[in-house]
Formats: C-alpha cells, sequence, structure tokens
C-alpha cells in the first residue's frame, strides 16, 4: 500500500473533514495512523530535534510525556483552571525559543473537558504572537481522539479554525468503540507551511517507526464509516446517571462534557488510600497521578449499566468512611 493509506481511504478521511470544518481538505492533507498513539509518534518524530519542548496542559494522558521521550523531546507540563481548562497566560509565559508545539487533548482523558470556541480561538492568536516573537514555527497538535463523543449537544470547535500550523491526530477506537484497533489518521491544515515536507515526514515516520502503516483492513473499513459515530446519548446518560449519584453522596466532580470519564476529586489528599478503600468494594478507578494531577480519581464510565449500578455502594461506603455528606 502506499504508505500514507490507500487514497480512497484518505479520500473518504478529506471528505468528513471538510464537511465538519467547511475547509477544503484532500488526501494528500491526511496520513492513516496506527491509532492516535501511532499518529502521535509519526508527528512527534517528524518535528521534534533532540532537546525541543512539548507543552502539555495537567491533567493529562501520561503517554503523552513517554511518546515525547522517544523522540527527544522534552515535556513542559502546564496547571489547568478549576474546570481543567488550560490557563492562557500561564502559556504565554511558558513558551520559548525552545517550544516546538502545545500539545491539547479535547474532549480529554482524564476530565472530560471540552475547550469551547473563545479558548481555541485565543489559543490560535496567542501562538501566532510567539510565532512572530520567535521567528519559528509553533506547531498546534490537536489529539482528537474523543472528538466525536460530546455531549448536551456542544459544538467542537475545529483547531484548523484558528491556527494555519495545526496537526489533528485522530482515532476510530473511541468513536467506534473499537478499542484495541489501530486505526486512526493524521490530518494536516492544508495551508500550513512546509506542508508538503511535513507530510512527506509524517509518511516516512509510519514507515519506519516499527508498526509499518495503518492496518490494511481496518482502512477498508473505516472508509464507509467516515459520518458513523457510537450512540453518544447512551454514553451521556451514563455520564448522568454517575455524576448526580457521585454528587449526592458528596463528591466534588466538574461535570465532563465529552469522552466517557469523570475525574473527581479525591475525598482525602492521598488518593492510593482511597482507592485501596474502593477497591475492597471492586471498583476500580485510576489514580489522578497517572495523570500528573494527585488528589484526584478516574473512573471510565464506559461499562454497562449493570456494572455502573454496581459500584454506587463502593462509591457511597468510601464517600462515608472519608468524612463525605449526603447531599440530598
Ligand atoms: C487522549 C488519548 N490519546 C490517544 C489515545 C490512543 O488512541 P488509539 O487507541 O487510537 O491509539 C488514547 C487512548 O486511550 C487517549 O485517551
Amino acid at each position: 500500500m502506499e504508505n500514507a493509506g490507500y487514497a480512497d481511504t484518505r479520500a473518504a478521511v478529506a471528505v468528513q473533514l471538510s464537511h465538519e470544518t467547511g475547509i477544503r481538505f484532500s488526501g494528500n492533507d491526511i496520513v492513516m495512523t496506527c491509532g492516535a498513539a501511532g499518529g502521535l509518534n509519526v508527528v512527534l518524530k517528524t518535528i521534534l530535534n533532540h532537546g525541543d519542548e512539548v507543552i502539555v496542559f495537567a491533567p493529562y494522558f501520561m503517554e503523552f510525556g513517554n511518546y515525547i521521550d522517544n523522540h527527544g523531546g522534552v515535556t513542559t507540563v502546564l496547571p489547568t483552571d478549576d474546570r481543567f481548562i488550560p490557563k492562557l497566560d500561564v502559556l504565554e509565559d511558558a513558551i520559548s525559543a525552545k517550544t516546538k508545539a502545545v500539545l491539547i487533548n479535547s474532549p480529554n482523558n482524564p476530565t472530560g473537558a471540552v475547550y469551547g470556541r473563545d479558548l481555541i480561538m485565543e489559543l490560535g492568536e496567542l501562538m501566532r504572537r510567539k510565532e512572530a516573537q520567535y521567528k519559528e514555527q509553533i506547531f498546534l497538535i490537536s489529539d482528537e481522539a474523543y472528538r466525536k463523543i460530546i455531549y448536551d449537544g456542544l459544538p467542537y470547535p475545529p483547531v484548523f479554525h484558528s491556527y494555519r500550523h495545526s496537526i489533528v491526530v485522530a482515532s476510530h477506537s473511541k468513536d467506534l468503540a473499537l478499542a484495541g484497533e489501530r486505526i486512526g489518521y493524521i490530518a494536516l491544515h492544508p495551508d500550513c507551511g512546509d506542508h508538503d515536507e511535513l507530510i512527506n515526514g509524517f509518511v516516512f515516520s509510519n514507515r519506519i517507526l516499527g508498526f509499518v502503516n495503518a492496518p490494511a483492513m481496518m482502512q477498508h473499513l473505516v472508509k464507509h464509516l467516515q459520518h458513523v459515530t457510537v450512540s453518544v446519548a447512551d454514553y451521556q446518560r451514563k455520564r448522568d446517571f454517575l455524576y448526580y449519584n457521585l454528587v449526592n453522596m458528596g463528591y466534588s466532580v466538574v461535570k465532563p462534557q465529552g469522552a466517557f470519564y469523570m475525574f473527581p476529586e479525591s475525598p482525602v489528599g492521598n488518593e492510593m488510600a482511597f482507592i485501596d478503600e474502593l477497591r475492597k468494594d471492586h471498583v476500580l478507578v485510576v489514580p489522578g497521578r497517572g495523570f500528573g494531577t494527585p488528589g484526584y480519581f478516574r473512573i471510565s464510565y464506559c461499562v454497562d449499566d449493570k456494572t455502573l449500578k454496581g459500584s454506587l455502594d463502593g462509591f457511597k461506603k468510601a464517600a462515608q468512611k472519608f468524612g463525605l455528606h449526603t447531599k440530598s
């Protein structure tokens, strides 16, 4: 196959992206990848020189740090606000001559936060200012593994509207509920500077990182599924069920707007003690420190209703043990 992926699959992705963004994409802007994980590694391999910095915002998908490290980069972690939204004034001060990219992830793993249009547009403006200051390209990499899983009819503002030097990395393992399958893509802004050189770099990196291109069979499949998404209403119902129950038990939770994760505050500073308590009742969650944010824990609610209902007792017992008070 072509190392970028089958031409008809890339064309199908381009049609869908053009429809979503109103920007005209062609197959030449797309590289099919081994999931978002493969895509991010391909992008970072292509753009990073040894010692270049990539900025991420905590809480973040911990593998980002490993991916950046894979290609000689240095991860700079910045905080978010109390709703897990990046603070642009902090970013403004943090971008330096060594910054090669800012990596965002919305809807977010682990918080479920979705970045709004104002933030995305201001981010683009800020990065343009910084490019002018340092006279270097700074890339905005947008990990959109959960782009199709958004609740309450919220709009999804494309980074392509805000910034020319943007690279989207997407996955079908979430929007088609194919966890474990390796299929996703990279989409480069059609007007990005050094467009063809970057695409050539992605294509070459896709070939040499060891996984060698996106799987053929999945490319044939997803060509027909670009407009298809799992039932978001089902996930929203699960979110609502868990969110209202946890809040009633006294947990402090920012209501997720997308993806299928919730990131409540641990009732004790050391979330490991809390997680051990939950485990006694067979409720398994992930410590916030695994996402660069101790004192929180992540729940994945992409499970069947029986499992979700079955977890409530454990959450309730742990809440009482650590002194939370029921709301109603
Ligand atoms: C934020 C984020 N990015 C990337 C990935 C990797 O996605 P894929 O399965 O397509 O490699 C995941 C998977 O959990 C994720 O949560």
